[in-house]
């Protein structure tokens, strides 16, 4: 017992004196930096194998994997993407991806077999790059890199199906093959539960039309943190499952997909994990489902343009009458163009009412609402994003829309809105960048010295009553890059300050007022790109017109002369 004990002592002595020796060998000759490891011959041979596969590095990536030249530059670990253990000098991570410490230059050729004998290799990100080879095929073989935790190819236009020898990477943490530029499938993701380690999956654009089980298959990897499931042509969410394994489910994204099913029937709604929901564009018809009021955890619920584009009846009076008052984490919710009927403030009633209201950014736009803005919206304080256009909104807009300072985006634009907007609307919205009231029974009230108290980039007031005088506050604290007041009521000149304080005006919308007098002489000096004065009653000739205009509408006013000649 004691000799063994003995033997094993010496045998591990040893083993430290090997190390110690083969560490001493490993270290640069003139003393420099201890935990600087230096390359392994047979690995460097191999990375310079890899390089042979690249047929073009236009941004010279791997310009500094060389077998001649000095000393330190033949060291493999000091190469560019490359990183070796200090402890084994073994390579453990290759990036080379859009994902990686670079910037976007991209590789083509193929990824060589020569890998394999990088069999410490932790972490291999090739994402982005053109490396999909002759054949087109993801390769096998990337299946024996058994030490792998993290593997990222996406966007490597690989063509055909996934190789089920990935399920031989059991140690995988990280795995992202999303392919929106190629034409991957996989009909069998059965490899996936030998990989029960996995936190990430992005399977993004990989065709899954033929499986079936895949909720079975997600189920029972219950480590999964991640789920990204975008455009994968899956039929269908609505398999039952007995037992939910996925507790620890964070993020999942399974929009662009086309269920046609009820969205009640969908099995998503039990992962009370989830932060991040993304089913849009999923075609899912019927009423939300009650259970959402209790995914507590949420933070971004996104079930925008889901309309069933078949024959429903299902669909067609969807109203929100689950209530969400209890998610308290929840900061954005897009319910854009998802068949929405109902009264607003019925809506508004159900949503998260918690101290601090945490709801930035609300998408309802493109829907049926109907009936009043409540006036306590002023509740919303964080909101940042009030997006209501296109619904059938009547009554005034409340003056409390102004105390919501964290405004950048208001879309009001498309309803039945009527009444004044005046200067108290936007008394503490100082935050403001984009306005959209166009299209409603509004009346703009605002004095021509009112200051705004943000800069405004968006402002699109068509149809809006604003005139008969040139609405002048537009002067003031603008950096207005679109600018729509048609139809605006306007009897006025065109201001003596135009050109100038429109000067980074893009889009310009003036068209069907009754603007009167001439052109500005110096619109030379302007950035627009589509102008639109029709039906005005300009008069006298058309001067320099801006050089980088692309559409000019004057058709229908008083203008006289000839065409100014090319402008650049
Ligand atoms: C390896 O060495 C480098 C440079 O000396 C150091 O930045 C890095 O943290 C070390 N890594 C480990 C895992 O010790
Ligand atoms: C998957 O891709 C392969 C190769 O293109 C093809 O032969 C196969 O039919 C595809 N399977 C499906 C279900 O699309
Ligand atoms: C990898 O997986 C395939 C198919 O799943 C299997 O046939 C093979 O034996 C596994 N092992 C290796 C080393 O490829
Ligand atoms: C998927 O593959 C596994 C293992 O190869 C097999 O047991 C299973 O029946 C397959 N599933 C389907 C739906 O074909
Ligand atoms: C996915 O594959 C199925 C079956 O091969 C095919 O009918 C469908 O068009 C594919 N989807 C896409 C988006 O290419
Ligand atoms: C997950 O749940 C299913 C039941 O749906 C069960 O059969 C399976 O063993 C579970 N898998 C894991 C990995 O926990
Ligand atoms: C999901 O929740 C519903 C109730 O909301 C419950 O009836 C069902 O059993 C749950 N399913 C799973 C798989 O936990
Ligand atoms: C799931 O939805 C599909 C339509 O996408 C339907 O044909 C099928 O019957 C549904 N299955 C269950 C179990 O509800
Ligand atoms: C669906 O939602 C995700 C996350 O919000 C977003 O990135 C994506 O652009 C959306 N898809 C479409 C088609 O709008
Ligand atoms: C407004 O935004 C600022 C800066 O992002 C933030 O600190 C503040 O908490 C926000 N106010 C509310 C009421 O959310
Ligand atoms: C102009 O807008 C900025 C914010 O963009 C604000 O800080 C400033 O107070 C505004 N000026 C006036 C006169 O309201
Ligand atoms: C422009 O129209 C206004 C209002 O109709 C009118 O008072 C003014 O005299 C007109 N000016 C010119 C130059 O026609």
């Amino acid at each position: 017992m004691h000799r063994l004990a003995a033997a094993m002592l010496v045998l591990l002595c040893c083993c430290c004196l090997f190390l110690a020796t083969q560490q001493q060998q490993l270290q640069p000759a003139a003393g420099g930096n201890r935990a600087s490891p230096s390359c392994i011959p047979h690995e460097r041979d191999a990375l310079l194998a890899f390089k042979h596969g690249i047929t073009s590095d236009p941004g010279g990536v791997l310009s500094s994997w060389r077998r001649d030249g000095r000393h330190d530059e033949q060291d493999c670990c000091r190469w560019r993407g490359v990183r070796c253990s200090n402890r084994t000098s073994h390579v453990h991570e290759l990036r080379l991806g859009r994902g990686g410490t670079f910037p976007p230059e991209y590789l083509a050729g193929q990824i060589s077999p020569s890998l394999l004998a990088l069999d410490h290799l932790e972490h291999l990100d090739l994402s982005g790059n053109d490396l999909e080879g002759p054949t087109r095929r993801l390769p096998e073989f990337l299946g024996s890199l058994k030490n792998l935790k993290y593997l990222d190819l996406s966007e490597i236009p690989f063509y055909g199906g996934v190789p089920p020898q990935l399920g031989n990477l059991s140690r995988l943490q990280f795995l992202d093959l999303s392919n929106f530029r190629g034409g991957t499938n996989s009909t069998n993701l059965s490899w996936l539960t030998h990989i029960p380690s996995i936190q990430y999956l992005n399977l993004g654009g990989v065709n899954l039309s033929t499986v079936a089980d895949w909720p079975r298959v997600m189920n029972m990897l219950p480590s999964l943190r991640a789920l990204h499931l975008s455009f994968c042509s899956l039929a269908s969410a609505n398999q039952s499952l007995p037992h939910l394994n996925l507790t620890n489910l964070e993020e999942l994204d399974a929009s662009q997909n086309s269920f046609h099913h009820p969205m009640v029937t969908s099995r998503f709604w039990n992962i009370t994990s989830l932060r991040f929901l993304h089913l849009n564009y999923t075609s899912m018809y019927g009423q939300f489902p009650d259970a959402l009021g209790d995914m507590t955890s949420l933070q971004v619920l996104d079930l925008s343009f889901n309309y069933y584009d078949g024959d429903y009846d299902d669909g067609k009076d969807r109203i929100m009458t689950m209530d969400l008052k209890n998610l308290c984490n929840l900061e954005v919710l897009n319910l854009e163009l998802s068949h929405l009927y109902g009264d607003l403030a019925e809506l508004f009633r159900n949503l998260p009412r918690c101290s601090p209201n945490k709801l930035q950014e609300l998408y309802l736009g493109w829907n049926h609402l109907t009936r009043m803005l409540p006036r306590w919206i002023g509740q919303f304080m964080s909101l940042v994003v009030l997006d209501l256009g296109r619904n059938y909104i009547t009554g005034h807009v409340p003056y409390e829309i102004g105390k919501l300072s964290n405004l950048t985006n208001l879309d009001l634009s498309i309803n039945k809105l009527d009444g004044t907007i005046t200067e108290e609307h936007f008394a503490s919205a100082r935050s403001l960048q984009y306005i959209g009231l166009s299209y409603n029974a509004l009346k703009i009230e605002i004095s021509s010295d009112w200051q705004p108290p943000s800069t405004l980039e968006y402002v699109s007031f068509a149809s809006c009553q604003m005139g008969p005088l040139f609405p002048g506050w537009l002067q003031w604290n603008v950096s207005i890059a679109y600018l729509d007041i048609s139809s605006a009521g306007i009897a006025d000149r065109l201001p003596q300050w135009f050109s100038d304080a429109f000067s980074n005006v893009w889009f310009m919308n003036i068209s069907n007022n009754q603007l009167n007098g001439t052109l500005p002489a110096d619109m030379g000096s302007m950035s627009l790109q589509e102008l639109y004065l029709s039906s005005n009653k300009l008069t006298g000739q058309i001067p320099m017109l801006p050089p980088n205009i692309q559409t000019l509408d004057l058709s229908n006013n008083l203008l006289s002369g000839p065409l100014p000649s090319a402008t650049r």
